[in-house]
């Protein structure tokens, strides 16, 4: 855990708002997934987070990359990772990903048919099967359900797997990833037994890769017992993909009390809002806020950013002591699909990211510049 007066001795060094990470914490998660998945072999989904920092890191500690764009592969490509160690995916790649993940070596998540013939001669593939399950998240973020966009049908996946060998390939084995922050673990299970009944259809494959998508309090030991048996049924080696399980709880928003408005409900202003941290307006996600100030008189706020939109709000109904303006507020659980998502809209500059590390700050990303944020803009005229 981060010393409170580091905290604030970062928002004093690097300004707000701006997004902190506890390096211990990172570690801590990682060696949660090892205890529990054993000899697994773990590709970080990198949108959970992409900081080049942490890439770093988790390359040193052993773990391969999931990437999703040109851009991911090339942030894997920056921190040495190829080959084994890189599994392309997506639902619709485009020419340059297949290039990218060709060039490298990588193994490709087919999630349709036709790509077969899209995919590098002889490339290493896994099939995504979507299981066709109700999965207890928010429905955005829900990807194995009947009707979503990801993956073959159950009756599809034997007929890819065997076009895929067919056309020159390695079929190595199967995918599934049901979707992100489920909260009940019992759907893993209902996933996992769902692909292994295609055992009959399918034989032995090499591979069971079973995603991420755990909840931060999920119980990883029993997830683990049912991929570790549904790779069994296969006679699979099993892989897993988590992200926003090996970053979230490290990462911490740190942002200033701009003010206060009493207009029915109390509203308490900071300086970050949608811009920095979307997942509440996004998914309604809920993250834990904590007060770095010492007051009495606690009332309920809505905690508010400043951006001109209503549903601009970092939480809801939060007990605070009384603020004042200046204060530093805390928002936990932001390590994951945080930064990742902070945009540029209202030319507001992405924040400052920085990694506590043996009792030490380190900046892992300077805060952005307007000029940043409009520097591929072409052909306006300087006044
Ligand atoms: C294919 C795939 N694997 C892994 C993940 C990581 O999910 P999470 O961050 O919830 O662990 C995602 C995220 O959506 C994904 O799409």
């Amino acid at each position: 855990m981060i010393p409170r007066a580091s905290l604030h001795a970062a928002a004093d060094r690097f300004g707000t708002p701006l997004y902190v990470y506890d390096a211990a914490e990172m570690d801590a998660a990682l060696a949660r997934v090892r205890g529990a998945f054993g000899d697994a072999r773990a590709f970080y989904a990198m949108k959970a987070n992409p900081n080049l920092t942490l890439l770093s890191r988790l390359r040193v500690a052993g773990v391969g990359f999931e990437c999703v764009s040109a851009g991911e592969i090339a942030r894997a490509e920056h921190v040495g990772a190829w080959g084994d160690d890189l599994i392309v995916n997506g639902p619709a790649k485009s020419r340059e990903e297949y290039a990218a993940g060709g060039r490298l070596g990588a193994t490709f998540v087919v999630d349709r048919e036709e790509e077969v013939g899209l995919l590098p001669p002889g490339s290493r593939a896994l099939v995504r099967v979507n299981p066709a399950l109700e999965v207890s998240t928010h429905d955005h973020l829900a990807t194995g359900a009947a009707g979503s966009k990801f993956g073959v049908t159950l009756a599809q996946a034997t007929g890819v797997l065997r076009a895929l060998r067919e056309g020159g390939h390695h079929a190595l084995g199967l995918h599934v990833h049901i979707g992100s922050a489920i909260r009940d673990a019992g759907d893993f299970g209902a996933a996992f037994a769902r692909l292994a009944d295609l055992r009959a259809h399918t034989g032995e494959v090499e591979v069971l890769d079973v995603g991420g998508g755990w909840g931060l309090d999920a119980d990883l030991p029993g997830i683990a017992r049912a991929a570790r048996a549904a790779a069994d049924v296969f006679g699979a080696r099993l892989w897993v993909e988590p992200g926003r399980y090996l970053v979230a709880r490290a990462g911490t928003l740190l942002t200033r009390v701009v003010g206060t408005k009493r207009t029915g409900r109390n509203f308490l202003l900071v300086d970050a809002g949608m811009t920095e941290l979307l997942r509440p307006m996004l998914y309604g996600a809920e993250h834990p806020v904590t007060a770095l100030w010492n007051g009495e008189r606690a009332e309920v706020w809505d905690v508010a950013g400043p951006a001109c939109e209503s549903g601009d709000l970092l939480a809801r109904d939060v007990t605070l002591p009384a603020p004042t303006p200046g204060d530093l507020l805390a928002v936990g659980d932001a390590g994951a699909y945080g930064a990742a998502m902070s945009g540029t809209y209202l030319t507001r500059s992405r924040p400052a990211e920085a990694l506590w590390e043996g009792g030490e700050w380190r900046p892992i990303r300077r805060r952005e510049r307007p000029e940043d944020v409009w520097a591929a803009e072409v052909g306006a005229a300087k006044f």
